[in-house]
Order: structure tokens, then sequence, then C-alpha cells
């Protein structure tokens, strides 16, 4: 049972119209759901017979998504119970489920009265060695006084910066890097934190400590900013009484920047003393005689201050190291074993007054050092200064790094460097992992796992191109080409809503969608292939989920995005810029070796008529009628242009080089008539046989390569792509030790060693879009109507494969699909969940016969022979768990 886009009892929601969702009991005597009731309370005792807010009555029904609250408005911070009802294929009732709930946050600015609050003046600390410099963190104080008892009490805050806060010297929540990162001028999240158990009876202490983060740090392109990190918080405490008493960041707090944490930045880390510890500092007893007064300032109005949309980040997973190296006397490396993003928890012997040096890398140069120039202008290094002899306990508070090595040096002289020096504290936005993949091939097991960790170390808050160089941003094309992807890999439907709201912020008035979100300014207003990720997510988003929602708030910047193009058309050619086929293999380019060859005026129109054709559809689904019809026209134009300009009539490409992108676009996006299409084929099938059956495709080539060799049949050619060992090829960067996705096929061989282009990320998750086609065509799990409402089963087998399995948690339940090859017999075992139905393709000889659940099929209730193909036998399938062996 959740709300909204899946969370689940939440505090500190945002959204006052929720939607309810839910899924049936995965149990053999649950089907289908034909009504369902809904009541809504302001208290649990109330339900169900009771409830004051809301009752939806029975309603005939298999909705279980996105039920739309209706009833009495919600206001901020009250706190929401409900509990449902439904009724199975045989219309009886379920009992009452559990009681859930959510607690609003603060929804207005007008919700505040806190101010935000910072030092006058914030110096800042060097980096040593380095010209790079970031804010000293600020530590901030105050006292205050409880006079009755309490029954409850929420911390409202946010920085513009990242916090943590302390009450009576207790942590408060175990949130890093909050509250993230969004176009800071328009949107800040806030959060809230139940702080009921740090309070005590009489006077009580509050500290923060605020580091300069996204918002104040300097970041590629921007630089440095011209800002300063501030606080705001709101403590709001309810007596027992009924009595509200509320505390707020003002004036009346006391500030320092001489404590432990000296600076920290992003990309450059974080240095610290123990020697300042400022030990009891959020505690009462603490005497801050020495510190200065804060300055205070009101909100700003036209900032909006949102409760955050999304799962913070949190420490999610450690990892220990599986070796360790003394590569100089004194200096030690960690090998984590698996390129990550997070940072180290040390415990290491020290002497008082030495500073222990902390360095990462993702790789080691051959000589066994560690490997940082991938790092460019990010010092990516952290420091610590023991105040006495012993064993210290360190992790950084308000930096991140992409890593796969820790070097240590500066530790005590006399001591034998131990693996339990280092532990790998991995961090990312705290959502669920949602598929399980497995197959009888190494290597395909290998790609899998990079392609999750692609995507772990690259959604800290939002979702980046990197996470380790001075980069790390949320740059828009690389989005758009994992986002289909992502949903298999892990629970992100908010965390793709939330930055679709910052997409949305930074958009222009013009439709303008910058190329990184949140946007750093520079001269890159737009680029296609990579804005037109306002089109491209939602509709994914809407594709993988059914939220309908997503369509709703997104679709006037869809509109506002084409309209960009159109006033950017003559004659629908547009002119634009784009990236184009970003690192392409074997680029001949001219200029730019980093930019593909296909022509950037196909790849241009291509994307315009693409994002058309979304718009249109989502306008479909909408119900705006004659909106749709406007948009299929201009689509339909689009297409005219592109295939008249850019295609003799024998289907060959004539707008720049032959490219395999060139016809994937072509093909992927629909822009051919169908006879044309059937004609550019073999121009396809043959620029892929001049690479010897190797890709030639970069960022937006790559995704589109299996979808339409599946749409054209060639699964059996994606099979061979797929396992090729040779450059250019997922395998290939296996080979070479990936235990992530690279931003390069070759950013590292082990016969010629780094890439030596200017571009050289060991953890850039594009590449692992690959991944769709894993699930969806080798496991075979795709839905056919949104939110797998209705599902396809239909493994292809191929390449060396004897056997693959994947379990998806789709919105219904779990979706399984298992099959093996032995003896001849292709078995397949595959679990459809409740309230769905599935088409299921067994491959096998459909000349012979075929058995499910181990007898001969004729008939059966739950399953229906809808017809053969020559390849496979097809069912109409219910919910449960089936299984079936044919002759292969
Ligand atoms: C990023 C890419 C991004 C590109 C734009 C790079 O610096 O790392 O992944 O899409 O710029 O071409």
């Amino acid at each position: 049972m959740v709300v909204s886009e899946q969370f689940k009892n939440p505090i500190g929601f945002y959204d006052a119209t929720p939607s309810f969702s839910w899924k049936l009991p995965q149990d053999k005597n649950i089907k289908k759901q034909t009504a369902y009731s809904i009541v809504v309370a302001s208290k649990p005792e109330l339900l169900p017979n009771n409830a004051d807010l809301w009752e939806s009555g029975k309603v005939e029904s298999e909705q279980t998504l996105f039920v739309k609250y209706k009833g009495k408005k919600l206001s901020s911070r009250q706190k929401v119970y409900w509990q449902l009802k439904f009724w199975d294929q045989d219309k009886n009732a379920s009992a009452w489920s559990e009681v859930a709930n959510f607690e609003l946050g603060l929804l207005h600015n007008s919700d505040w009265q806190a101010k935000w609050i910072s030092l006058s003046k914030v110096d800042k600390a060097k980096s040593p060695k380095t010209n790079k410099t970031s804010y000293k963190v600020q530590y901030l104080r105050n006292e205050f006084t409880l006079d009755s008892k309490i029954e409850s009490a929420r911390l409202y805050i946010t920085a513009k910066g990242l916090f943590e806060a302390k009450i009576n010297g207790k942590k408060v929540g175990d949130d890093v890097m909050a509250p993230g990162w969004t176009p800071y001028n328009k949107r800040i999240e806030t959060l809230t934190y139940d702080v009921t158990d740090h309070l005590q009876d009489g006077s009580n202490a509050i500290g923060i400590a605020l580091a300069e983060g996204w918002y104040a740090g300097r970041l590629m392109l921007r630089g440095y900013p011209k800002v300063s990190p501030k606080v705001m918080c709101q403590l709001e405490v309810k007596y027992t009484n009924g009595d509200v008493k509320t505390f707020i960041s003002d004036e009346s707090w006391k500030a320092t920047q001489e404590g432990a944490i000296v600076y920290a930045g992003i990309y450059d880390g974080e240095q610290y003393d123990a020697r300042k510890e400022q030990k009891s500092w959020s505690l009462t007893s603490f005497d801050d005689a020495s510190w200065q007064k804060v300055v205070a300032g009101d909100i700003d109005a036209q900032i909006s201050l949102t409760p955050k949309r999304h799962n913070t980040v949190k420490s999610v997973e450690e990892l220990a190291p599986i070796a360790i190296t003394e590569i100089d006397k004194g200096v030690v490396i960690f090998d984590m074993g698996q390129n990550m993003v997070g940072v180290p928890r040390i415990k290491v012997p020290m002497d008082k007054d030495g500073t222990l040096k902390i360095r990462f890398a993702e790789m080691l140069q051959q000589d066994g050092r560690m490997y940082t120039k991938n790092y460019r202008g990010a010092v990516s290094t952290d420091y610590y200064t023991a105040k006495e002899d012993g064993q210290i306990e360190y992790q950084p508070t308000f930096t991140f790094h992409g890593f796969r090595y820790v070097e240590l040096s500066g530790f005590n002289a006399n001591a034998t460097p131990d693996k339990s020096w280092v532990i790998g504290v991995v961090q990312h936005s705290d959502y669920n992992l949602n598929v399980e993949f497995n197959s009888s091939h190494e290597k395909l097991n290998q790609l899998q796992s990079n392609i999750i960790w692609g995507l772990r170390g690259n959604t800290l808050d939002i979702p980046t191109d990197c996470p380790q160089r001075d980069e790390r941003a949320g740059w828009t094309g690389d989005a758009q080409v994992i986002a289909p992807t992502s949903f298999f890999l892990g629970d992100v439907h908010s965390f793709w809503m939330s930055w679709l709201q910052s997409v949305r912020n930074d958009q222009d008035e013009d439709g303008a969608v910058p190329v990184m979100v949140p946007s750093l300014g520079g001269r890159l207003r737009a680029g296609a292939g990579w804005s037109d990720v306002i089109t491209i997510v939602p509709w994914e988003t809407y594709q993988r989920t059914g939220d309908v929602g997503v369509l709703e708030e997104n679709y006037a910047s869809m509109k506002k995005w084409v309209g960009f193009y159109q006033s950017n058309a003559k004659d629908h050619i547009v002119k634009m810029f784009t990236h184009g086929d970003w690192l392409q293999p074997y680029s001949t380019h001219k200029r730019d070796e980093r930019f593909g060859v296909t022509s950037n005026k196909l790849i241009i129109t291509a994307h315009y008529a693409h994002s058309v054709n979304l718009t249109a559809q989502a306008a479909k689904v909408l119900g705006f009628k004659s909106e749709a019809k406007e948009y299929e026209l201009l689509f339909d134009a689009i297409r005219d242009v592109f295939q008249n300009s850019f295609f003799d009539t024998q289907g060959r490409i004539i707008e720049g080089p032959e490219t395999q992108t060139a016809y994937l676009l072509a093909l992927a996006f629909d822009l051919l008539d169908d006879e044309l299409a059937q004609k550019a084929v073999p121009h396809l099938l043959e620029q892929i046989k001049l690479t010897d059956n190797h890709l030639r495709t970069g960022f937006l080539g790559t995704p589109l390569l299996p979808l339409v060799l599946d749409k054209i049949g060639e699964t059996d050619l994606m099979y061979e792509i797929l396992f090729k060992e040779t450059y250019p090829s997922w395998f290939y960067s296996i080979n070479q030790g990936a235990t992530t996705m690279w931003e390069r096929w070759n950013s590292y061989t082990h016969k010629d060693g780094f890439n030596k282009g200017g571009m050289n990320s060991f953890n850039h998750y594009a590449y692992g879009a690959i991944g769709r086609w894993m699930y969806e065509r080798i496991a075979g799990i795709k839905p056919i109507k949104v939110g797998y409402k209705e599902i396809e089963i239909a493994p292809i087998p191929g390449g060396p494969l004897t056997s693959a399995a994947a379990t998806y948690n789709s919105p219904y339940g779990k979706v399984s699909s298992s099959w093996k090859i032995v003896n001849k017999q292709f078995n397949l075992d595959i679990i459809v969940p409740p309230n769905t139905t599935a088409q299921v393709f067994v491959p096998g000889n459909t000349q012979e016969s075929i058995k499910v659940n181990g007898v001969e099929f004729d008939s059966n209730s739950d399953i229906k022979l809808i017809s053969k193909t020559n390849k496979a036998f097809v069912f109409q399938v219910n919910p449960g768990t089936y299984s079936f062996e044919t002759n292969y």
C-alpha cells in the first residue's frame, strides 16, 4: 500500500491530493480485483467505519494503481490514515487491510516562520597543494526550553548547501547530502524529521553543520558561484495538552567556522581536523560564548519551498576491501573490488597531530599506483588530522567520491596495514532494487551487475553522467538513454518525477530545455537528443508505471519543447545544437572525435519528429483530441521531409554518411513509410556487416540498436553483437576488468592502457541501456499495457545461452520468466501477478505438442492457446504460476 509515486507511510510528504496504489496478495486464489473500497481518516481509531476524510464507497473497478484521493482538503502537517478492502474475481470481499498513513510536510512558503541563517562572512579554505577552495563548514547552534510534556515533535529543515542536524547530541535522521540538488533559484526541497525521541524535558540544544554542497561550491561550467551556504529550520513541538510551540532559525542563533570539518566540497573532498572538535557543541552544556551571532534573512518569495519529492540519499550498503597493497612505505591501497560511489569509513591507528591523506581512484596504473587523471580537475581527496595517538574512526560527511581504490598515507608508521582499516559505504538515492537477472553466461551476469552499479553510482539525488570527475552533472541525454532500463533496475518512479520537476523549473520561457538539469548556465540552452528528455522520460515513466499523472504534469512542457523546435524550424528542418551520436567508436569527425559522424541535421530532425510523436501520444492519453490530431499531422509532415530529403527511393541514406545510428533513428522512431522502411533494413544490416557485426553507435544510437533489431526480427544478430568480445562491445569492457558501465568501450585496455581521449569515466550509465533488451527479450518480460496491466512474456533464446531468468517487481506484483534448454527441451517457468493477464510466447517446435504444468496441453481454464507462429506457441494466461515444456 503506497501513496502517489510509491511512498510507503511517508512523513514530510509533498502531495495534498495523493493517489493510492496497492498490490493484491500474490496467492493462487486471488486472480483479479472486481471492486475496491478506500477509507481515509484523520485518526486511526476512526477506521474503517467512521472515516472522516473520505470514503470511496464500493467502486466496481479493477484499478489498483493511482486511485485519486477525492476527500476533504488536506493541509500542511496533517497526518492521514487509510485502509482498503477489495473484492476478488468471485466477488468475495477481503478483510480490511492494515492501516497505512502519510503525513504532509510544509506545503507552502507561508508555512515557514523560520529564516535563512549563516555567519555574516564565511571564509574559504584551500585544499592542500591545490588552488581549489571550498567554503569552511559552519556550525550553528541554539538552545530552547520545553515547558510541558511533549507528545510529538517535527523538525522541518533545509539548506542552501548541505546540512546535518543534531539535537541534544543525537543525529537527526540518516540522510546524507541533504537536501539534495534542485534548481535552487526556483525550488528548494525541504525535509521533515520525527524528532520526538531527540527531545528532553526542560532545556534542549540543536546544532547544525552546514557545507557548501552543490549550491555554493564550484561546479563545472559554472565555476564558483557568488553565494554562500545558509540553513533554515523550524522545530514544531506538540505538547500533550494540545499546545504547539515553534522554534525557528533566526538571529538568536550563534555560529562558528572553527569546527572539526574544516571544509568540504563536492569535487574536492573534505578536510577534518579532530583537534578542532567541539565535542559537546550540540548539547546544552556547551559554552558558545566565543561563537558569533548569525545573520538572518527572510525566505525568498520566488523560490518555492517544497517537501522533498523523492527518497533522500542514504548509506545503503557496505563493501569490504578484497585486497590491500603497500605501494610505498606507509602508503597503502585498498581494493574495494567494485567501482562504487559514496565515502569510505576509516579506522586506522594515528599519531597525535598526524594527517591522514585519503585518495581515491577508479583504476590503477600499470605500475599499481592510483590513476586519477580521469578525475580531471576534481581533487577528490580527504584529510584527517588526529588529536591524539590511537585508533581514529572517520567517515566524510559532505562529499562523495566515485572509486574502487582508496589510498591511505600518513597513519602511524609502525602499524601493519590491515583490510579492516577501510569500509566502502555505498550511497545513493534510497530506492529498492527491482529486478533480478541471471543467465548461464558469466559475462552477461557481470554485465547485469555493471548496469546496476552504473545506475546506483549515478543516482545520487539526481541522474548524473558520472560520479567522480569535475562534472557529476544532470546531463539530460544520458538520462533519457538510461530511463527505460532504470525502471527495471530500481523503484525509481519518484526519482524521475522529482527530477522532471527540475527539468520544468529549468525550461526557458521559449521552451528550451537545458542539456544539464539542474542547469549550470552556459551557452548550451538546448540540444537535440538531450533536451528531448522532457518528452521521452515522461512517456517512459507512464509506460512503465501506468501513472497518467506524469503526463498531466509534463504535457505543457512537452508542448513548449516542441514549440521550441517549431520556432527554430524552416520547412521542418531545425537549426539547433546537438552533441550528436556522442562518443561513437571510430568517429572520423573532422573537428572533435567525440562527436559521431552521423549527420546532425538528420539527428535533429529525427528527434524533433520523435518528440512531436510522443507529445501527440500524450495528448491522446490525456483526451486532448484536437491537439493530438495537430501533433499527428505535424509528425507526418516532419516524417515526409525526413524521408524525402534524407533517403533515396531505395531506402539508402543520402544525408551525411551512412551510419548504423542514422538507420536506427529512422527505424526506431518510425520515420519511414512501411515500404521504404523495408528497403532501409538491408542497408542497416549492411552497415552492421561492414563492421563484422559490431556496433558503431554512440550515446544516441546504442539504445536503439536492440530495439530496432528486435523489431525487424534480427534477434540472432543482436545476440551476436551483444556477445562480441572484441572492441567495441559490452563484453570487451568486461574483458578489460569493468565492474561498472564505462564512458567508452575502451576507456582502458590491457594492451594500450588508458584511453587518451578527454572523456574517460569508468562509471557512466548510458551504455547500460542494453539492460532493457536483456529483461524484455532475453528474459522476455515487457509491458503490453501501461504499468504491466497486460504483460508480454516472450523470451527468445540465442547466442551461447542455455538459460536465463528475470524476476521483476512490477506495479502489480512479481512477474517472473525463467527458461532453460536441456536435451533439446525448452522449459519456461513463469509467474503472472494478480489483476494482470499475460501473453506468453513459448518458443519451440509448434508442429509438436507442448506440456503445461507437466501435462500435455489441451485446454485449461487459466490458459488459452491463441495462436501458433512458426517459432512459438502463444498463450493467453491468467495470474498464477505455470511451467511450459516444448521440443526445441
Ligand atoms: C558528459 C556526457 C554528456 C556530454 C555531452 C560529457 O561531458 O560526461 O555524458 O552527455 O558531456 O556531450
